[in-house]
C-alpha cells in the first residue's frame, strides 16, 4: 500500500518553488519598508489561546481546530491562524515595552480542518502582517495600501478591496442587542448554524453562506447605521484616506470576518479568480484583543495573505536553470579532476553539475541537456594529453579549446554571464 499525504494537505513541488519564493521575496523586500521587522512563533500553542482569542463560537474554534491531549493532560492546538500565537508572544516577552510602536511580520503553516477544495486546505500557508500600538485612523489605511502593495510586488493586479466598520466595545454590544431582536422572528426560517448563533453570537449570522438564507439576512440592521460617534469618523477618515492614496474600494456592511477579535476596520482582498474561495488576503484591527489575552491595553491592526491562492494568482516564476556548467569527463583520472573543478566551482558560486553515475558520453550529454546546462566542459583522453578542456556552448552551438591553467576563470565567466 502506497502511503499518500493527509486530505487537505499538499506538497509544494520543485516546480512550484519559484513562485513561492518571489512571494516570500517580496515580503522581505517590502515590509521592511514600512518598518516591520520578521517574527516566528511555534505552530502549536494552548488550546485556551485560540478559543479566548479567536471566540469559542467561531467555525474555525468550533469545527476546525487540531486540537490533541499532550501527555501532561494540557491540551496543544496546531495553530489555525498566525494573530492569536503572535499577541502572546508580544505580551510574554513584553515587546510593546521596548517598541511602543511594534510592527512585525511572519509566514508559516497553519491548519484547519475545512472541507477541502481548489484554493482550500488543511495545512497552509499564510503571510502575517501586525501593527500594535496604534490607535490612529492612518495606520488602517496605510495596513490596507500595504497589503495591496504586497499583492503588487507579487504580481497580482486585479482584484477587488473590500471594505466594512464593525464598531466597538462602545456601540456593537447594542447593535447585537437589535440583530438579535430581529433574528428571534427570523431564526426559524434559517439553517441551523444560524438558529444557534441567533442566541450566542448574533454578528456570525452575517457569515452564513447558506444560499437560502441570504436574502433574509440581508433585511437585518446594518451595523453602518448603529455606529457610535467615534467609530464612524474613525471609519470616515479611514475612507478618506484611502480616497486620497487613490485607493479603491467597495463598502459590504456584512464583513464581519470568520474571527471575534476585529473591531472597527475590517477588510478583504477577493478575486473572482479563484472561484468559491475567492478571497486571498483578510485583515482588521483588533484593538483589546492584548489586554483580553492578559497583556496592556494597546491597539492592534494586521492582516493575513493565504500564500497557495496569492500562488494560484501570481504570474508564474522563471524556471531556475539546474546546471550553469556540466563537466563531462571521460576516464577515471579525468573524472578526479573533473571532481575537483567541480568543488571550485561551486565554491565560486556557480551551478556545477557532473554525473557521477557510470554512463556513457551521449547519455551524460542528454542529462546535461535536461539540466538546462548552458556549457559542457568536456575533458577525454585527448584533452588531457593537450592539456585543455572542450568547452561547448549549448545555445550556440560553438565548441573552443580553453587550457587547463585557464579552465576555472574561463566556466566562472560563463556561469556569470
Ligand atoms: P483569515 O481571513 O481567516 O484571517 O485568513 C486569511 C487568508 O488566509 C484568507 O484570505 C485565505 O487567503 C487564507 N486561508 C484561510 N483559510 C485557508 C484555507 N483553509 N486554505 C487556504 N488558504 C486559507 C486570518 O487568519 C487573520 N489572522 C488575519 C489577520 C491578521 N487579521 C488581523 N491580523
Amino acid at each position: 500500500m502506497k502511503i499518500q499525504a493527509v486530505r487537505g494537505a499538499r506538497d509544494i513541488l520543485p516546480d512550484e518553488i519559484p513562485a513561492w519564493h518571489r512571494i516570500e521575496r517580496a515580503a522581505l523586500s517590502l515590509f521592511p519598508r514600512y518598518g516591520y521587522r520578521e517574527i516566528r512563533t511555534p505552530v502549536f500553542e494552548e488550546t485556551d489561546l485560540f478559543a479566548r482569542g479567536i471566540g469559542a463560537e467561531t467555525d474555525i474554534v468550533a469545527k476546525e481546530m487540531y486540537t490533541f491531549a499532550d501527555k501532561d493532560g494540557g491540551s496543544l492546538t496546531l495553530r489555525p491562524e498566525a494573530t492569536a500565537g503572535i499577541v502572546r508572544a508580544v505580551i510574554e516577552h513584553n515587546l510593546m515595552n521596548a517598541d511602543p510602536a511594534l510592527k512585525v511580520w511572519a509566514v508559516g503553516p497553519m491548519f484547519r480542518r475545512e472541507r477541502p477544495q481548489k484554493g482550500r486546505y488543511r495545512q497552509f500557508y499564510q503571510v502575517d502582517v501586525e501593527a500594535f500600538g496604534f490607535t490612529s485612523p492612518t495606520i488602517d489605511a496605510e495596513t490596507i495600501e500595504l497589503a495591496l502593495g504586497y499583492l503588487e510586488a507579487c504580481g497580482v493586479l486585479q482584484h477587488e478591496l473590500v471594505l466594512n466598520s464593525v464598531g466597538d466595545r462602545h456601540c456593537r454590544p447594542a447593535y447585537v442587542e437589535r440583530l438579535r431582536e430581529s433574528l428571534r422572528k427570523l431564526a426559524p426560517s434559517l439553517c441551523g448554524d444560524c438558529r444557534r448563533r441567533a442566541e450566542t453570537n448574533p454578528l456570525r449570522v452575517l457569515d452564513c453562506k447558506v444560499p437560502e438564507d441570504q436574502a433574509a439576512i440581508d433585511t437585518l440592521p446594518r451595523i453602518a447605521d448603529h455606529l457610535c460617534a467615534d467609530c464612524s469618523s474613525h471609519f470616515a477618515e479611514v475612507r478618506r484616506q484611502l480616497d486620497l492614496l487613490g485607493i479603491p474600494y467597495r463598502l459590504d456592511h456584512r464583513l464581519v470576518r470568520g474571527l471575534d477579535y476585529y473591531v472597527r476596520t475590517t477588510f478583504e482582498v477577493t478575486s473572482d479568480r479563484l472561484g468559491a474561495q475567492s478571497s486571498v488576503l483578510g485583515g482588521g484591527r483588533y484593538d483589546g484583543l492584548v489586554r483580553d489575552l492578559g497583556g496592556p491595553d494597546v491597539a492592534g491592526i494586521g492582516f493575513a495573505v493565504g500564500m497557495e491562492r496569492l500562488a494560484l494568482l501570481a504570474p508564474p516564476g522563471e524556471t531556475e536553470t539546474r546546471a550553469d556548467v556540466f563537466l563531462l569527463p571521460v576516464g577515471k583520472g579525468a573524472f578526479d579532476r573533473a571532481l575537483v573543478l567541480q568543488r571550485e566551482l561551486r565554491r565560486a558560486g556557480a551551478r556545477a553539475m557532473l554525473d557521477p553515475e557510470d554512463r556513457s558520453f551521449k547519455a551524460r550529454m542528454k542529462l546535461a541537456d535536461r539540466l538546462g546546462a548552458r556549457v559542457v566542459a568536456i575533458l577525454g583522453d585527448d584533452e588531457m594529453a593537450r592539456g585543455v578542456w572542450t568547452v561547448r556552448d549549448m545555445a550556440r552551438s560553438e565548441q573552443e579549446d580553453v587550457p587547463e591553467e585557464r579552465i576555472l576563470e574561463h566556466l566562472k565567466e560563463k556561469a556569470n554571464g
